[in-house]
């Protein structure tokens, strides 16, 4: 089995799963978020190693997950940017370290793009973060939810 990753706009025929399974996890978070207008976004992502993009892990022609770099990730949080954002891993493939990669491949992207620092936003995933090395800076509630704003210088890839 081989794992590559692979831009988005590369491998487009994946972008209706990946729609689906973001819509499914974030729809309660950001109001109007439906698989029209993440079809209509993934189609903005459409070159590579710029902002916005997303980055997809396929193993065998099979999309386990992905991760995307944008310039503003939420309506209600735009004193920060540009932002690591909606990462994803396929539920069966969890716990085998593509969510780490993921992160890694992100913050190596940002770099190479000369961004001196990176931000997320999470609400829930903090300590998955933290371990990698991100800091909170803010606390933000959106719409009621409570959620963290959390940065990095990004790192170059170990092997790079
Ligand atoms: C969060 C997510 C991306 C993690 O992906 P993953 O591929 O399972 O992560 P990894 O296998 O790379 O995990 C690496 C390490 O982080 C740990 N970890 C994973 N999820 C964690 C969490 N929520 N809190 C703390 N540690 C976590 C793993 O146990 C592992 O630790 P270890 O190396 O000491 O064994 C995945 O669970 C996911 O897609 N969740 C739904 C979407 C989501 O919440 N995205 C983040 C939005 S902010």
């Amino acid at each position: 089995m081989s794992l590559r990753y692979a831009w988005l706009s590369d491998v487009p025929e994946h972008a209706q799963q990946l729609s689906d399974w973001h819509v499914a996890e974030w729809s309660p978070l950001i109001p109007g978020f439906n698989v029209p207008a993440m079809l209509q976004e993934f189609a903005t992502h459409d070159g590579g190693l710029k902002i916005p993009t997303t980055l997809v892990a396929l193993e065998d022609g099979s999309l386990l997950g992905s991760i995307s770099l944008l310039e503003n990730d939420h309506d209600d949080i735009r004193a920060y940017s540009p932002w690591l954002a909606s990462l994803y891993v396929r539920e069966d493939q969890r716990g085998r370290g593509l969510g780490i990669a993921l992160v890694r491949r992100c913050e190596d992207m940002a770099r190479r793009l000369g961004i001196g620092r990176l931000y997320l936003y999470t609400a829930g995933q903090e300590r998955f973060y933290r371990k990698l090395g991100w800091e909170e800076v803010a606390t933000v509630s959106l719409r009621g939810l409570c959620a963290t704003v959390m940065a990095i210088v990004p790192r170059p890839l170990p092997d790079a």
